[in-house]
């Protein structure tokens, strides 16, 4: 979850070429965060429907790969505000859960700082997050009409999904 809402966006890109580079019998489905208001916790019961399908979508996950760009340097605010939403008591829909940090950027340092705050964030919702995390940089020479076609971040994200995978068998045992 997590991508941008652009047409032409590079970070939805990324998560399009991970569902296709995850290991064998994984199945990989992309959050639409593109409906999700504003939070407003008087506006909360009942949750907005597009907040409730994501949260059911988050519940039923066995792990979670965030694809985030760098707005500023940190993470948009359209994906702390998904998270936010996500996260509200009684029901934190990404607790306990296994995840990975993807970031990206068009500029040279790969959304690295848009990837730590988000590791910041997931201590706060309590996600157990692995180590390793795809930054991807300088994405207008790498993805191409909206295809991935940078064979060594393909093998960099391939790498985070194995290890994702491997970590949440480990967590969901
Ligand atoms: C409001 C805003 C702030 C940005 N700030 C940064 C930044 O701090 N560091 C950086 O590397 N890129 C920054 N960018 C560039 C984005 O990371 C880049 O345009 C990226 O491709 C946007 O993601 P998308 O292609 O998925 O829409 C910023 C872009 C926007 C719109």
């Amino acid at each position: 979850m997590g991508a941008s809402l652009r047409k032409e966006s590079y970070s939805m890109a990324l998560a399009k070429a991970a569902s296709k580079l995850v290991p064998k019998g994984v199945e990989f489905e992309i959050a639409d965060l593109s409906e999700i208001p504003i939070l407003n916790t008087d506006k909360a019961n009942p949750l907005p429907k597009p907040v409730a399908l994501l949260k059911k979508q988050i519940a039923s996950a066995d792990a979670i790969l965030f694809s985030t760009p760098e707005y500023n340097y940190s993470v948009p605010g359209f994906l702390k505000n998904a998270i936010d939403w996500a996260s509200l008591a009684p029901n934190n829909a990404f607790d306990d859960k296994p995840a990975a940090i993807m970031s990206s950027s068009d500029g040279p340092w790969g959304g690295s700082r848009a990837a730590y705050h988000l590791r910041q964030v997931l201590v706060s919702v309590n996600t157990h997050t692995i180590k390793l995390q795809a930054m991807v940089a300088k994405t207008p020479e790498k993805i191409k009409n909206g295809i991935l076609v940078d064979e060594e971040t393909k093998k960099q994200i391939k790498n985070v999904l194995e290890q994702l995978v491997d970590w949440a068998e480990r967590i969901n045992r």
